[in-house]
């Protein structure tokens, strides 16, 4: 109801009288006032004015379920939104949910996180209230050896929600960093709960960079947000909502499909390693070879200084530029 509320106040741009908001939401007069009244005490600026009505004069960078679903332009993909001031990890609690039956679409999304996972065992520590993070369920008709495809998928997603919101140009270092002005700006951490042959359900999550100003000195090299090359501050919740439209389509295609035959040329072209020399980092063994593009089951094509073509899957093996993080 809020986020209807919010939809038709930012939507109109201009005052938009109580008794009209009364007739498209179904309430009374009072009830309205009562969420003007909450929405100001969330930080939106609404001026109230006499035979004209209400007028959002500011929109916060409030990461609210409301303020998220207000801008979601999709059937089912974020759906519902589920906002948590303060959770141990953003994946941990869509599993958990998971358990208990939530539906495929389910979003989480966390003020902040006291024990964000990244790959490898790593930890993944972001200031409260300023990027995004976020987890969403799927329950994908999949063989479960597939699932790392979703990681490119959410990707994907990202890279076009940034280009959309920001205009920059993000591109993907494989498998599924982000990266913009050759700094990571997104991790993305897949998980899933399988039976040997059916997945029970897949947690994509994604930490975004968006309005961070400063980094740890450990990663003060490699990490950048998005508001540092921007030079102003970005709303995490219309990002959020353009990477949920962007995925829903993008999945769709994928389950229509069962590989990434018809999306593995667009990754390609937002593949920041392609037509490069990268260093491949297996556990045991590491070369240098050019990064050629994925194929459509996702896996990167390298061909080695010797001429060999080797298939490579996301997982064990890591991607380094020959100079650095890109
Ligand atoms: C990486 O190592 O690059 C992946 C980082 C993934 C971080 C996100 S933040 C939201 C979600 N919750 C977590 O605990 N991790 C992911």
């Amino acid at each position: 109801m809020k986020a209807e509320l919010l939809k038709r106040l930012r939507e109109a741009n201009d005052y938009v009288s109580g008794q009209q908001l009364c007739e498209h939401l179904g309430v009374s007069r009072t009830a309205v006032w009562k969420m003007i009244h909450q929405l100001k005490g969330e930080g939106y600026e609404i001026e109230a004015v006499k035979n004209r009505g209400y007028r959002i004069r500011e929109i916060p960078d409030v990461m609210t379920a409301e303020e998220i679903t207000s801008r979601l332009k999709t059937t089912w993909m974020g759906r519902p939104c589920l906002y948590l001031e303060r959770v141990d990890s953003t994946n941990n609690y869509a599993k958990k949910i998971a358990e208990e039956e939530a539906s495929e679409g389910t979003l989480i999304i966390a003020k902040e996180q006291t024990a964000g996972r990244g790959r490898r065992g790593r930890s993944w520590t972001t200031p409260e209230d300023v990027n995004i993070m976020m987890t969403l369920l799927l329950r994908p008709k999949i063989r479960p050896e597939h699932a790392s495809r979703l990681t490119l998928l959410m990707a994907m997603a990202v890279v076009r929600g940034i280009r959309k919101v920001t205009g920059l140009e993000a591109y993907i270092k494989w498998p599924n960093d982000v990266v913009v002005n050759g700094r990571k700006v997104c991790g993305i951490l897949t998980e899933m709960n399988t039976e040997i042959d059916y997945i029970n359900y897949v947690v994509i999550g994604a930490g975004i960079n968006v309005n961070q100003q400063e980094f740890p000195k450990e990663i003060q090299d490699t990490a950048g947000s998005l508001c540092l090359v921007l030079g102003r501050r970005i709303s995490r919740a219309e990002l959020t909502a353009a990477v949920m439209e962007a995925l829903e389509g993008l999945y769709e295609v994928f389950l229509r499909t069962q590989d990434l035959s018809e999306l593995y040329q667009e990754y390609n072209t937002m593949c920041i390693n392609c037509g490069h020399q990268v260093r491949v980092q297996e556990p045991e063994n590491e070369y240098i070879g050019t990064a050629e593009g994925i194929n459509e089951y996702g896996e990167l094509i390298i061909t080695r200084e010797d001429g060999v073509q080797t298939l490579i899957y996301a997982g064990e093996v890591s991607v380094r530029g020959l100079y650095g993080y890109v």
